[in-house]
């Protein structure tokens, strides 16, 4: 009997061993990102004593230099970006619901290099103007529709952020912002440079920014849209170095407490750089890397798209330079390609189509006339949002508001040539059969306030962005002026102060109003709706 208690209660200790260690192996495959980097062992994850709330926030709490939160593939899924500080190589999030663990998971990290001397890092001519530092992305999956989270962050799995809050929306109606060139410097803008007055009061430029998020925020939006510029040149030279900017844009630019709460989709603008873009942000569903010189450089790589609710959005690259047509076209065939390949994945799926990026030649301002534009609609940029079915573009760069009316090309015309059609009578109300309505919104902190019609680039080519007549701009009959605005000029206004749009979308419905930061003043509102007939609309599935 002595053996056989013996034996028996080996075999049990024996089995014990094995659920333990199956368990752990469990534990340890549910939190590894596949193909990714191979986790470090775990901190103590099992038993969970998920109604203590104080047992996840166990070891020094960990601080990043900058944290925010991008939209996923869809809204079940959310990614998270931030820098940590020298040689950090492990990214972490963990999940609570009300006040209960739900889930870890483990994500990509990588070297941000540092300058050393006058040698280049990322960008072949920039200039990293900073201590070395670690980026880190984590894709979360799984999440439920209209429920709200807690999420810590950590480096090591050890030491854990104080936790921040998100909430995915419900299936139906959602509201989104949509804003522009924050471009964030490292304080003050140079009035001297630009002639231009402050952000607001005296404020800086990150007061500027701080205090549009703050509106945004407390209208309870969903999502934030941007057109690009989200810095102003970070680890900049030559012209561009009025800040000696650095890294501290960056900070500048997540300080908001909204950039951790509500998920931030960004545009690469031309002053971002893209390698420093690529390395903030956690970007769903990214294009295809397209090396064909400097600044062309990930210029598909910055190029994304997402579902969110009934709406599609597909981010483009019009931040990169492009010298000649033939470098526009190669970019316009990359644009196609992933307007195309955003479509198939969701077909029948989504009522908007709605692309964001950075410069645009309808907006109003001086950058309207820019040579590569001149490129990108030779190349068929103009085309491509009406053959793709592109309802709503929303973009930045110009630093004033436009709207347009609804734009389709036509062929009789000449190629990237386009038409207009009127709005309602009171200039307020859209159907929208076909073609595309153009936003340009204005900085969103306040930095640069271009006058309108301002005459910059010489560019003979300029109305030929606008209405098919080669010209020269600010001269003769093509003069650029508020009695010659472009082609597709609609509402434009230039408030010299920060602004932003709140997009609602409802169905088939989307009614957008424009507001300045500093006194909630309307500068535009309209509601653009869609025939019922024009598309499939399905439910949103988590
Ligand atoms: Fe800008
Ligand atoms: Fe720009």
């Amino acid at each position: 009997m002595l053996i056989s208690r013996k034996t028996k209660s080996t075999s049990t200790f024996f089995l014990l061993m094995i659920v333990a260690i199956l368990t752990a192996l469990f534990i340890t495959s549910c939190v590894e990102d596949k193909g990714l980097h191979t986790p470090t062992p775990l901190a103590p994850l099992a038993p969970l004593p998920a109604a203590d709330a104080a047992v996840f926030d166990e070891g020094t709490a960990f601080e990043p230099k900058t944290l925010g939160i991008v939209p996923g593939a869809t809204n079940s899924e959310l990614g998270f970006n931030w820098y940590g500080g020298a040689g950090a190589t492990r990214a972490w999030v963990r999940l609570f619901r009300n006040n209960a663990f739900v889930s870890v998971t483990s994500g990509r990290s990588g070297r941000v290099p540092a300058k050393t001397g006058g040698t280049m890092c990322g960008d072949p001519l920039v200039n990293c103007d900073h201590p070395e530092m670690s980026w880190h992305k984590v894709t979360v999956t799984g999440l439920a529709s209209g429920t709200s989270y807690e999420y810590s962050i950590s480096n090591d799995s050890i030491n854990w952020s104080h936790r921040k809050t998100f909430s995915t929306p419900s299936a139906g109606a959602f509201s989104f912002a949509a804003v522009a060139d924050p471009q964030m410097t490292r304080g003050q803008q140079n009035p001297a440079y630009y002639g231009m007055p402050a952000p607001i009061g005296n404020g800086t430029v990150a007061d500027g920014w701080r205090l549009t998020m703050e509106k945004i925020t407390a209208r309870g939006v969903s999502l934030i849209v941007s057109g690009g510029d989200q810095v102003d040149w970070v680890g900049g030279s030559g012209s561009f170095s009025m800040t000696n900017a650095d890294e501290v844009e960056y900070e500048h630019f997540f300080a908001p407490p909204g950039m951790q709460s509500i998920p931030f989709a960004p545009a690469v603008g031309n002053h971002d750089l893209h390698n420093q873009f690529a390395w903030h942000f956690n970007l769903p569903n990214v294009g295809s890397r397209i090396d064909t010189g400097f600044n062309v450089m990930r210029a598909g790589a910055n190029s994304y798209y997402y579902l969110f609710n009934n709406a599609l959005f597909v981010v483009l690259n019009t931040g990169i330079h492009l010298s000649s047509i033939d470098a526009a076209r190669t970019q316009v065939t990359a644009m196609s390609t992933l307007l195309t390949n955003a479509k198939a994945a969701h077909s029948g799926r989504y009522d908007w189509l709605i692309v964001h990026h950075h410069r645009s030649p309808h907006s109003q301002s001086a950058h309207s006339a820019e040579p590569l534009l001149g490129h990108l609609v030779k190349a068929g940029l103009n085309e491509l949002m009406e053959s793709q079915g592109v309802d709503i573009v929303i973009t930045g760069h110009d630093h004033s508001y436009s709207r347009s009316h609804v734009v389709t090309t036509a062929d009789v015309n000449g190629p990237g040539v386009i038409n207009r059609t009127a709005t309602s009578a009171d200039n307020k109300n859209i159907s929208l059969n076909r073609g595309t309505v153009f936003f340009g919104f204005p900085s969103a902190s306040g930095v640069k306030y271009y006058p309108l019609y301002h005459r910059h680039y010489d560019n003979a080519d300029y109305p030929y962005l606008s209405n098919g007549h080669i010209g020269n701009m600010g001269t003769g009959s093509n003069a650029f002026n508020a009695n010659n605005p472009t082609w597709a000029a609609n509402v434009r206004r230039q408030d010299n102060t920060p602004g932003y749009g709140i997009f609602e979308v409802n169905g088939k419905t989307i009614s957008v109003r424009v507001l300045q930061t500093s006194n909630d003043s309307v500068v535009d509102e309209v509601t653009i709706t869609k025939p019922t007939s024009s598309s499939v609309r399905v439910p949103e599935r988590f």
